[in-house]
C-alpha cells in the first residue's frame, strides 16, 4: 500500500508501494533478516516471485498487481499511446512466474479488466489505484475470515498450522494466521504448533517469526512429527490457507497439507482452510486439473546452503499437493463459510 517505508519490515509488510516504487520484504532471508528489495520493472517483480522473494498465494496477486502498475507506467514510457500493445510482454512474464496460486492469475485477470476500460493516455495512476484497491480488499478479507474462523472453534486448544499462511503471505493480518491472531485474541487458542514445512521452511523461518512477532505461544515441529502430537490428543484443528480451491472444495496447499488432514481425519481433528474468494478456482472441476509446481530438484537435496543427498541422487520436489474436499472440514472465505464442501456449496458460495 502507499504509505511510508518503515526502516525493518514487520509482517504485514509484504508489499508496500513507497514513492513510486514497489518494496517487498526478501522473505527468503527471513527471520536472520528483515529488509526490503526495491523494484522499478515488472520483469524484476516477476523474478522475484519465481525467486520467492514474495510467496504466498494472496502476497503473490498483490505483487503481480502492483507488478502490472510498473508495466504500465514503463510501456507508456516507451510507447507512449500504444502502451496497450507494449504491456503484453510484462503481462506474460507476471503470468508465467509461478503456476500454481491462482491469485497470480485472478490479479492480472483484474488489472487487465482495468486497462480495458482505460484509454491511451498515462495510465500509471489507474492502475496503482486498482493495485492499491486489491491490496487493501485482501486485508479487509483476511480480518473477516479471522473472525468468521475463530467463530468455529469452541474453545481453548492447541492447532497445527503447515507452510505460512501469515501476514507475509497475504496483503496483511494473513489467511490461516489471521484465524489464529483472532481466535487467540479471543481466548480459544492455546498454543499453535507450526510444521517446518521443508524444504524451503516457511513454517520455521516465517510462522514462527510472525506468531512470535503476536506474542502468541508457538511450537515448531518437523513436519514429520504431526502424527505424534496428534495422538496426543490435545490438537484440535489444523488450520491452513490454500493456493487454489477448485470447484467442488478440493484444495491445494503446500506439499503436505493431504498427510496432514489425512491424518487429522483418522485422529478426529478438524482441518479448516482460509482461504479468500480470489483463491476460489471455478474453472477447474477438481484438485486433479490444478497444476502442480515443481521445482528445482536442488531445493529438497541440500539443506542450510550445505548438500546433504550423495551426488547424482535423484529428487521429486512438487511444492504443492491437493486434499480431497471430503477431508476438509471448513472452508473459511470473506463471503462465508462452507462447511464440508461440495459443488454445489461453492458454486452457492460464488454466485
Ligand atoms: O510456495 P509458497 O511459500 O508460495 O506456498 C505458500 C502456501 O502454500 C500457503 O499455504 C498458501 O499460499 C496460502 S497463503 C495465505
Amino acid at each position: 500500500m502507499t504509505t511510508a517505508l518503515p526502516s525493518t519490515p514487520t509482517p504485514d509488510d509484504a508489499a508496500l508501494w513507497h514513492q513510486d516504487r514497489l518494496y517487498l520484504t526478501d522473505q527468503r532471508v527471513l527471520p536472520e533478516r528483515a529488509e526490503f528489495l526495491g523494484y522499478d520493472q515488472a520483469a524484476d517483480v516477476a523474478d522475484a516471485i519465481r525467486a520467492m522473494v514474495v510467496r504466498g498465494a494472496p502476497a503473490i496477486g498483490v505483487a503481480a498487481a502492483y507488478g502490472v502498475v510498473l508495466a504500465g507506467r514503463g510501456a507508456y514510457a516507451a510507447a507512449e499511446e500504444g502502451w496497450k500493445a507494449a504491456i503484453e510482454a510484462d503481462l506474460e512474464r507476471l503470468v508465467a512466474s509461478r503456476p500454481t496460486a491462482v491469485n497470480l492469475f485472478w490479479a492480472i485477470r483484474r488489472m487487465r479488466g482495468r486497462i480495458a476500460q482505460l484509454d491511451t493516455s498515462d495510465p500509471t495512476a489507474a492502475l496503482l489505484a486498482e493495485a492499491i484497491a486489491i491490496h487493501e480488499e485482501d486485508r479487509a478479507a483476511n480480518r473477516r475470515m479471522g473472525e468468521l474462523g475463530a467463530e468455529l472453534i469452541g474453545g481453548p486448544t492447541e492447532v497445527i498450522t503447515h507452510c505460512n499462511a501469515g501476514a507475509m503471505a497475504t496483503g496483511g493480518y494473513g489467511t490461516a494466521l489471521g484465524v489464529v491472531r483472532s481466535a487467540f485474541a479471543a481466548g480459544k487458542i492455546s498454543r499453535v504448533y507450526a510444521d517446518e514445512t521443508r524444504p524451503w521452511m516457511q513454517g520455521a523461518r516465517l510462522t514462527a517469526w510472525e506468531l512470535m512477532h503476536d506474542g502468541i505461544p508457538v511450537t515448531l515441529q518437523a513436519d514429520c512429527a504431526a502424527a505424534s502430537l496428534m495422538a496426543g490428543g490435545t490438537v484440535g484443528w489444523v488450520i491452513v490457507g490454500s493456493d487454489r480451491i477448485a470447484a467442488n472444495g478440493d484444495v491445494a496447499n503446500k506439499i503436505g497439507t493431504y498427510g496432514l488432514a489425512v491424518m487429522a481425519r483418522h485422529h478426529g481433528i478438524k482441518v479448516m482452510v482460509a482461504a479468500p474468494t480470489s483463491t476460489v478456482d471455478m474453472e477447474v472441476a477438481s484438485g486433479a486439473e490444478i497444476p502442480i509446481e515443481e521445482r528445482d530438484p536442488a531445493e529438497l537435496l541440500g539443506c542450510g546452503g550445505r548438500r546433504i543427498a550423495p551426488e547424482a541422487c535423484e529428487a521429486r520436489n512438487p511444492v504443492f499437493d491437493v486434499t480431497p474436499a471430503e477431508l476438509v472440514d471448513a472452508i473459511v472465505t470473506e463471503r462465508g463459510v462452507v462447511l464440508n464442501p461440495t459443488l454445489e456449496k461453492m458454486r452457492a458460495l460464488m454466485a
